[in-house]
């Protein structure tokens, strides 16, 4: 689960019972062993935080966003430059993978991925649909895909069902839908509703997701000549692997071959050639 609850728009008193109350009736649905992130402020972490206690999820950890987005300039206080995330699982068995969500390692400070402007591609999108004002068109929290892209890799599977009570503009939805994840999601302000419609219908699975960034361009260089071999007839043998692919990469190739399978994106006779490719690989080396 990936809730972005509101904060301006609820008076502070009652912020509190808002809160435990949207946390226990999202826990009461969670699967035993899912995640749920709380996009969090440094004001309203810490009920957010009693109240997944209350609910009875156990806290992994609190992400610090750097999203460089600074609050107004102050004399007598720091400017705050970050907003914090909550992890909460529901029990054992919960998944963190950094591999599929393209990081070096599991690390608790993010400062990769900027807060989005009004300029930015992702929010022009709307004040340029409509021709309006740009105030009335861009929803004012909006977060960044990378951000909620992460967060689904990080936790869930293909296939995994993903909820959001605060859907907003749809950045859950959109994600969910390049990350191949089934999305359900609540929204109370129904005026969102054709952004949503509008994103998702731009909107298509990402292929290469699977691969960290860094990888990227020698996978894709290996992707074609993987999809050559895939395609050929009969047995493969070692031969294919050292003319095709290259002698000195082979740990790349199998940590990409088991990425690959994992997807479930190739069809079940490529998945099949895979695997035989795979095990002439394992049994080179
Ligand atoms: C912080 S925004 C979410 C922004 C979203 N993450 C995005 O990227 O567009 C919170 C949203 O929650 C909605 N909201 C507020 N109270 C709600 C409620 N009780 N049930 C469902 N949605 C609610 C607001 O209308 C707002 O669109």
């Amino acid at each position: 689960m990936i809730a972005d609850p509101p904060y301006g728009d609820i008076a502070s008193d009652k912020h509190e019972q808002f809160t435990r109350a949207w946390i226990s009736k999202c826990c009461s649905v969670l699967n035993p062993g899912a995640s749920m992130y709380v996009l969090a402020s440094v004001k309203t972490q810490s009920s957010i935080f009693l109240a997944c206690e209350a609910a009875g999820l156990t806290h992994v950890n609190t992400i610090i966003w750097r999203h460089g987005r600074h609050a107004h300039p102050a004399t007598k206080r720091m400017q705050g430059s970050y907003d914090p995330i909550l992890l909460f699982v529901n029990g054992e068995g919960y998944t963190l993978d950094h591999g599929r969500a393209g990081l070096k390692s599991l690390v608790d400070v993010w400062d990769d991925i900027p807060y989005l402007r009004w300029n930015n591609a992702e929010r022009n999108m709307f004040y340029e649909m409509t021709g309006g004002a740009r105030s009335c068109n861009g929803h004012p929290h909006q977060k960044p895909l990378a951000l909620i892209r992460r967060l689904i890799l990080l936790s869930s599977k293909p296939g995994d069902l993903v909820l959001d009570p605060f859907t907003g503009s749809g950045t859950t939805a959109v994600a969910c839908l390049q990350c191949s994840r089934a999305f359900i999601g609540f929204e109370k302000d129904l005026a969102w509703t054709s952004t949503i419609k509008t994103r998702l219908e731009s909107t298509a699975p990402l292929d290469d997701l699977m691969v960290p960034r860094r990888a990227r361009n020698y996978q894709k260089t290996l992707l074609q000549n993987l999809e050559a071999l895939l395609q050929s007839d009969g047995p493969l043998t070692t031969r294919d692997l050292s003319t095709r692919l290259g002698e000195p990469d082979r740990g790349k190739i199998r940590k990409y071959l088991q990425r690959l399978a994992k997807s479930g994106k190739v069809s079940a006779q490529s998945i099949g050639k895979t695997q035989t490719l795979w095990s002439v690989v394992k049994k080179q080396e």
